[in-house]
């Protein structure tokens, strides 16, 4: 390409990105995935902090189911830690406005369901997971053999979205239904020990 291309970085311009025209040049439409990694950053962010903070206190007397929706909550924390970095790579940046920025979510917004009996905070968890699995594979269907940063990222996360409805099917189907779905879950390392998310080392002994 000649060197006066618009499309081409210049030589010492630091407003534009050949992190962004590379992966614009084999057709990511870099707006939309901004506008995509902000509404799963969203969802991420509202799901850690405060969705699955609230799930878990009003599981009394389920250590156990606590200690899942733990894990699950600190992997969304890691999923957003992974993902706030690339949006402004990308040239994007995070809405000045946390109001303004959680009504971007991708997923529905988050509520203590009523009454809060575990079977109902079992069935929004695994919606939940299942909202993030839809939305991370949008991501992984939009960037697949063109920007392997965002799809690598989007993939790691996804692996997880995809273990934690599982979890939430085992224990749903169990208390709701008394039957038997295994997940393959045993126990992470340590709470939100994240294995694909923070690059941790599996559960193999
Ligand atoms: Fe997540
Ligand atoms: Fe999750």
């Amino acid at each position: 390409m000649p060197a006066n291309d618009k499309n081409v970085v210049q030589h010492g311009d630091v407003n534009q990105r050949v992190g962004v025209e590379v992966i614009r040049a084999r057709g990511v439409d870099v707006e939309k995935l901004i506008k995509m990694l902000i509404a799963n950053a969203a969802a991420e962010f509202a799901s850690t902090y405060y969705y699955y903070t609230i799930l878990r206190m009003h599981l009394a007397g389920y250590e156990d189911y606590k200690e899942i929706c733990e894990d699950a909550r600190l992997e969304d924390r890691a999923h957003w830690e992974l993902i706030v970095p690339r949006i402004y790579e990308l040239g994007g940046e995070l809405p000045n406005d946390l109001p303004a920025f959680h009504d971007q979510a991708g997923c529905a917004a988050a509520k203590l369901p009523s009454p809060p009996t575990v079977v109902n905070i079992l069935t929004l968890l695994m919606e939940s997971e299942r909202c993030a699995i839809r939305s991370w594979s949008a991501v992984c269907d939009m960037t697949f053999g063109k920007d392997p940063r965002t799809y690598d990222m989007a993939a790691r996360i996804l692996n997880e979205e995809i273990e934690h409805e599982a979890w939430f099917i085992e224990l749903l189907a169990r208390e709701r239904d008394g039957k038997i779905i295994p997940s393959g879950h045993f126990r992470r390392g340590e709470p939100g020990h994240a294995p694909y998310s923070k690059n941790a080392p599996f559960y193999n002994p």
